[in-house]
């Protein structure tokens, strides 16, 4: 690999993914993989902490796939594999569970959040996820990893083990740090402006999918909750309908806040919903398109998958094999 830091994410294939993932993470790993050596992961295990179809989850990981291809990683310039084709994850990931404590873990917001939301499914996978989530960014010897608010807490217990790894058994790990992303727009729900906007949210108009054509888009952006001032002014505490609009307008355009308001000034929101739905479609729907197309030829995606494996398998077990000599397992004798 060229010399530069080592960046790691994952997404989870647990469904197709909105306007908001692509905007705060596909779009930014495709801009960050010529300054660094990108490590792209589909957390498929991570996924089986709530209750998966497993022909859905099969689906949903070419989905992801293609979707990651058509958004422009480039597989010669990154590393793009499923999380499960590397078994060093799990292995680590044990390891790191012998350092982890139940208190650390219980107390993470991710997973009292994801208790409520499955009582009827709380099971050691869904507590111990941050676990292998650290797994997943130390084998790789990560210096950054883009992760937004809702993975903050994550990624400072990664660190914390890291780190208290390290003092134990001595230097092992590189202790990765947060990478922010100075362009990330927060893009919050259609319908309740308050809340992020989320692909599990019951109602379907509350969020884009990535797998929405034009028609829809400019439908669902034209039942978006807005205020009955009809004014387009940036006004997060008084105006989150309209605000979350132009954030969406700018992240899509390129246009400053400032630019988008002087444009519709004096304009409704018929007009701005309209303009808001046919930015965001013309950045979207190629993209569809090609997953789409991608999608058809599944032997190509293993492929992609395949050839991803190998060289994150290469770099994973270099640190794995670190790990289990400090800990001191004896290392099997290859005849
Ligand atoms: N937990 C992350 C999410 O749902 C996905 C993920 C898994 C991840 N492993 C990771 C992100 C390692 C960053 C680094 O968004």
């Amino acid at each position: 690999m060229e010399d530069k830091k080592i960046l790691f994410s994952a997404v989870q294939p647990s469904g197709i993914l909105t306007l908001g993932n692509y905007l705060g993470a596909l779009r930014n790993f495709t801009a960050l993989q010529n300054d660094f050596n990108g490590i792209f992961a589909l957390a498929d295990l991570h996924t089986l902490t709530v209750k998966q179809e497993p022909a859905v989850l099969r689906q949903n990981t070419y989905e992801l796939t293609a979707l990651y291809l058509a958004c422009g990683i480039d597989p010669e310039k990154s590393i793009l594999f499923a999380q499960s084709h590397v078994s060093a994850h799990a292995e680590l990931s044990w390891i790191l569970n012998t350092i982890t404590y139940p208190g650390e873990l219980s107390r993470m917001t991710q997973f009292k959040d994801k208790s409520r939301n499955h009582e009827d499914n709380i099971n050691m996978g869904l507590m111990d996820y941050p676990v292998l989530m650290a797994a997943d960014i130390l084998l790789y010897q990560t210096e950054l990893v883009p992760v937004g608010a809702d993975q903050k807490q994550h990624l400072e217990l990664a660190r914390d083990i890291a780190i208290r790894f390290n003092n134990r058994y001595g230097e092992t790990f590189k202790v990765p740090e947060a990478y922010i992303s100075k362009s990330t727009a927060r893009i919050m729900s259609l319908s309740e402006p308050d809340r992020k906007m989320s692909k599990s949210d019951a109602n379907l108009n509350a969020f884009i999918s990535m797998n929405d054509d034009k028609d829809t888009v400019i439908k669902k952006f034209k039942r978006a909750v807005t205020d009955s001032d009809n004014s387009v002014v940036f006004d997060p505490e008084n105006k989150p309908g309209i605000s979350n609009l132009l954030s969406i307008y700018c992240a899509v355009t390129g246009k400053t806040v400032k630019e988008a308001e002087n444009e519709f000034s004096g304009k409704g929101y018929g007009d701005f919903k309209l303009a808001v739905g046919e930015a965001v479609s013309s950045v979207i729907e190629p993209i569809r398109l090609k997953k789409n197309d991608l999608l058809k030829n599944k032997d190509y995606l293993d492929d992609v998958l395949s050839i991803g494996a190998s060289k994150a398998e290469r770099l994973a077990y270099r640190t794995l094999g670190k790990v289990y000599k400090k800990v001191g397992l004896v290392p099997r004798k290859r005849v």
